[in-house]
């Protein structure tokens, strides 16, 4: 039976969307593309240049720079996930701080920035049997994936969850910084001009704010398995 079908899961910040996706890609054997860690790594690359501080952005350099970076998710076996390599290095966990979190959503606006990710993206994706996370998946990358989710929660519970993980891997941050991030970033994320995050017109809305993940999760599973059945 061919189960490969694409999944498209876009949707705010911190509403969840790795975790679903890591789960769906385990279970059915699926590549599990993180998208945000793409863009959070070109930040990365950007902040490590002193392209982009806390008073400056020096857009054109980045620009001109994007030649110079070569992003790989290469699969650790222990964690079960793919890990993002910036140019050689393991990036994983600086990707994730909250320096990284302040400057992503200025990256992301700069069209040049989204078109060399989007094309590495759709070439992931270019088997079926693949589930990504993003902003963009349903309305840019794969506009025609067999399955479109678009995950919502409130602000404070996205903090609140962001807070947590946060928190518990040691980083010193205040709740009151995260949220105000949460928010900043659905403003940028949403009104930019090039591939703002909207709903695709053909995607499923999930409010996961009073949600478990074993709830979701099934859920999820079972319009998944409807729309494997469907394509046999
Ligand atoms: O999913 P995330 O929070 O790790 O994403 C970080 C930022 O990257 C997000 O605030 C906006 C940007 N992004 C994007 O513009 N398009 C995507 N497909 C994925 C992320």
């Amino acid at each position: 039976m061919n189960n490969k079908i694409t999944i498209a899961i876009d949707g705010f910040s911190s509403t969840g969307k790795s975790t679903i996706a890591k789960l769906i890609a385990k279970k059915y054997n699926f590549i599990y593309v993180d998208t945000g860690a793409m863009y959070r790594a070109v930040t990365l690359f950007a902040i490590e240049n002193n392209f982009i501080g806390s008073d400056f952005f020096d857009s054109e350099s980045l620009v001109s720079n994007l030649k110079n970076i070569s992003l790989k998710f290469i699969f650790n076996e222990e964690l079960g996930f793919a890990e993002m390599y910036l140019n050689g290095v393991n990036v994983e966990q600086e990707i994730r701080s909250l320096k990284v979190s302040q400057f992503v959503s200025k990256i992301a606006e700069i069209s040049e920035v989204r078109k060399k990710l989007v094309l590495e993206q759709q070439k992931m994706g270019e088997n079926d049997g693949v589930v990504m996370d993003g902003r963009d998946i349903g309305t840019v990358v794969f506009p025609n994936a067999d399955l479109k989710l678009f995950m919502t929660a409130s602000a404070d519970k996205r903090a609140t969850r962001r807070y947590k993980e946060l928190i518990d891997r040691g980083d010193d941050v205040s709740f009151k910084d995260i949220l105000f991030n949460v928010q900043e970033r659905d403003r940028i994320d949403s009104t930019r001009k090039d591939s703002p995050l909207v709903m695709a017109e053909d995607a499923i809305e999930f409010d996961n704010s009073d949600m478990g993940i074993n709830e979701q999760f099934e859920r999820v599973c079972s319009l998944i398995d409807q729309k494997i059945a469907q394509i046999q």
